[in-house]
């Protein structure tokens, strides 16, 4: 019997598929792409919400994110250029500088504000939120932050570039954010044009790939390619191996993945649970200021 597809090959993570991110408003006025967390994808466990901005007018986020309140996961801010200035209602503050990311562990509870630091510019970036297990959504807030120099770049031959966040990649480079509840890999991949770029994946986690500059091409699992570009995110099917390639122009993708919680999930405005009980009773603490 003759196998050809890559549907054939369970190892193989192919692109299950693709979501176009969408526009949309949060914090004071803030013009951002949501990605993750919209009607088509409400999540990818244990992946909450992805939104990506990018603009150099500063009417579209100079208003930023006043204090609010956050409980039972954990918001990831990458920047890739511009500054956010953060502080919390605990007396943590500090700016996340280009290149820059800030790992922050809500548990049950901070108000916090996410302003950008610059009056003019180009202000680009990331929010990935990640879920937390029930037995740990009321764990005490931490952070894990990190500037551009203290995350490793692997670099591959053909001149890719991986710089690692979080998890580790297949050649051993790893990143300086732990998180064992759910064991991220969180990479920002860049290929110069025509390259190939392959990694082995933990094999139990969701994975994808969001496509940040240029075109970024999979196979889906009939191994047609498909073609991402800006505002693309690919669905990897479970597997191990994932292939990626760049086009003519050279690509720039993150490469997220995460063990799903398999927990149920209720959603509140800043508050993620597991039961509309326990947002209500967020609602409540915040209400009567006990976060
Ligand atoms: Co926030």
């Amino acid at each position: 019997m003759q196998q050809s597809a890559s549907h054939d090959r369970p190892d193989i993570r192919s692109v299950s598929r693709v979501v176009r991110g969408m526009p949309a408003t949060d914090g004071a006025g803030v013009e951002l792409t949501r990605v993750i967390g919209q009607p088509a994808m409400p999540m990818l466990d244990p992946f909450l919400l992805l939104d990506a901005f990018r603009s150099d007018r500063p009417d579209d986020y100079i208003a930023g994110f006043p204090p609010h309140p956050h409980r039972g996961f954990e918001t990831v801010t990458y920047l890739l250029a511009g500054r956010m200035q953060h502080k919390d209602n605990a007396g943590h503050e500090g700016v996340i500088e280009p290149g820059g990311i800030q790992w922050m562990t809500a548990g049950r509870g901070i108000v916090h504000s996410e302003m950008p630091q610059q009056q003019a510019g180009l202000l680009e970036g990331f929010q990935l939120w990640v879920n937390l297990p029930a037995k740990h959504k009321m764990d005490a807030p931490a952070y894990q932050e990190h500037a551009v120099g203290a995350i490793p770049v692997e670099t591959r031959d053909s001149g890719i570039r991986v710089k690692v966040i979080a998890g580790v990649t297949q050649n051993g480079t790893r990143g300086p954010v732990v998180q064992p509840l759910t064991e991220p890999l969180y990479l920002d991949v860049e290929l110069p044009p025509g390259q190939v770029f392959t990694e082995r994946l933990p094999v139990g986690h969701n994975a994808f790939c969001y496509a940040i500059d240029g075109q970024v091409l999979a196979d889906d699992a009939d191994g047609n390619a498909v073609t991402l570009q800006r505002d693309d995110l690919a669905v990897l099917s479970h597997g191990t191996l994932v292939t990626l390639r760049s086009g003519g122009l050279g690509a720039r993708c993150l490469l997220i993945a995460g063990r799903p919680l398999n927990e149920p999930v209720a959603r509140g405005g800043p508050f993620v649970m597991n039961t509309k009980a326990e947002v209500r009773q967020a609602y409540d603490d915040y209400a009567a200021g006990l976060f």
